[in-house]
């Protein structure tokens, strides 16, 4: 057997290096985006000078920025063939419908009217990431205002992002303080160096597919509970404990069982996820403010005791879990707005891969039977 067979066999790919990328790096309990530490990026940037600075690979002066934030509230807005789109599937599946499933239709529907769809240059790839980024927020409300029989909200281009989605999504003007938590909630998922929906992305951009694509590929991997699905399952679960006093019995038999717990452990980090101890203070704000302090005290508890018993730490999905029900944001749209925030990692890995592309064509291991002969139907 060929020994390039054995150097890549690891399950899950773990510990193998398949690209280069200048995107974000994670070394120990570091994590950057194009060299800026995540802790700086959430304290001082809008989720927008983010996606700029995936995509461009530079934080934006303030006369880019305006131009680039005018561009992504223009294309936030839906038009009326999209919002008649969103209402016939609304219509016809919500509010059966996953919402994962509802945005990856969504998405893929996109490139229906995209009439630059044969030019796949970079300016316009660019382009239409900030179409797409946009887009996937305004899904996401449009999905919640249209299962609850009520109008898709258009856009405020006076107020930044966040400011629209939350109120697009509640239809309330949210305060500044929401405002701000949701804002620094997106810069911290917005990116993860290799992990699986990024990956996923290049896969397909590798063949030479579209944007529309790649990001659809991820938005289907992101959805799984062990990848962005992670979030919603943590209130699922916390719901199914029930009170703090539960909590140490539900560990216990979790572990016996060899059940996961949701929201813990991470293939890289191995000390603790930095993204979890910021979400972990906001969480505890929130959590306070708004009267979940059990749903806080029962996640800290898991956290000790998972701690203790099998060296593992939260990742990124543990404490957004309570800090989005805190808000009052819906448990099925954690992982949507998980891709929210996500699409904007999504497609700066998919502008890299076309930069220096060769196609991803791995090889495997064959492992079944060999030299077995045709029997006709009737003697099977
Ligand atoms: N709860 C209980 N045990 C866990 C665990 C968890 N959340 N995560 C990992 N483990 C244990 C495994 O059972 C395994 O133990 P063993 O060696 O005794 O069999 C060991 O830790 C290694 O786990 P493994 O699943 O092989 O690690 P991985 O690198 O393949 O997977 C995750 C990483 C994130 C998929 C995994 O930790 C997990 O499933 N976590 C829960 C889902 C989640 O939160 N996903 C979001 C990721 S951001």
């Amino acid at each position: 057997m060929a020994e390039r067979y054995q150097l890549a066999k690891n399950k899950g790919l773990e510990g193998v290096v398949v690209c280069d990328t200048a995107i974000s790096s994670i070394q120990g309990l570091t994590l950057t985006y194009r060299g800026y530490a995540i802790e700086d990026l959430a304290d001082n940037a809008s989720f927008c000078e983010v996606a700029h600075l995936l995509w461009k690979g530079h934080l934006p002066t303030s006369a880019e920025l305006n131009v680039f934030m005018r561009l992504w509230l223009k294309n936030m807005q839906l038009n009326d063939a999209e919002k008649e789109f969103l209402r016939v599937m609304a219509k016809n599946f919500a509010p059966n419908a996953h919402p994962m499933h509802f945005l990856r239709t969504a998405v893929s529907a996109l490139a229906h009217d995209d009439e630059s769809r044969d030019d796949q240059g970079e300016k316009v790839n660019t382009e239409r990431a900030v179409k797409i980024a946009a887009k996937v927020a305004s899904i996401v409300a449009a999905f919640h205002r249209l299962r609850n029989n009520e109008e898709i909200l258009d856009v405020n281009f006076d107020k930044k992002v966040s400011w629209n989605f939350l109120n697009m999504l509640f239809g309330v003007e949210p305060s500044q303080d929401y405002v701000d938590v949701f804002n620094t909630c997106l810069i911290l998922h917005a990116d993860h160096e290799l992990n699986c929906s990024a990956f996923s992305a290049r896969v397909t951009a590798s063949s030479l597919s579209d944007l529309y694509s790649a990001v659809t590929s991820a938005i289907g991997t992101l959805k799984g509970p062990l990848h962005g699905g992670a979030n919603e399952a943590v209130i699922l679960m916390l719901q199914e404990i029930g009170s703090l006093d539960k909590v140490d019995h539900f560990v216990d038999q979790a572990i016996v069982t060899k059940k996961k717990i949701m929201g813990i452990g991470h293939r890289i980090y191995k000390n603790g996820d930095p993204r979890a101890h910021i979400l972990k203070k906001m969480s505890k704000k929130l959590c306070d403010e708004t009267g979940h302090d059990e749903w806080f005290a029962m996640s800290e508890r898991i956290e000790t005791l998972m701690a203790e018993k099998k060296s593992l730490t939260p990742n990124v999905d543990f404490y957004s879990a309570t800090l989005y029900y805190a808000m009052g944001i819906p448990i099925d749209l954690f992982t949507p707005i998980f891709a929210m925030s996500r699409v904007a990692g999504w497609c700066a890995h998919a502008l890299e891969q076309w930069k220096v592309n060769r196609i991803y064509r791995p090889i495997s291991d064959y492992a079944g039977t060999d030299g077995k002969q045709w029997v006709p139907i009737n003697d099977r």
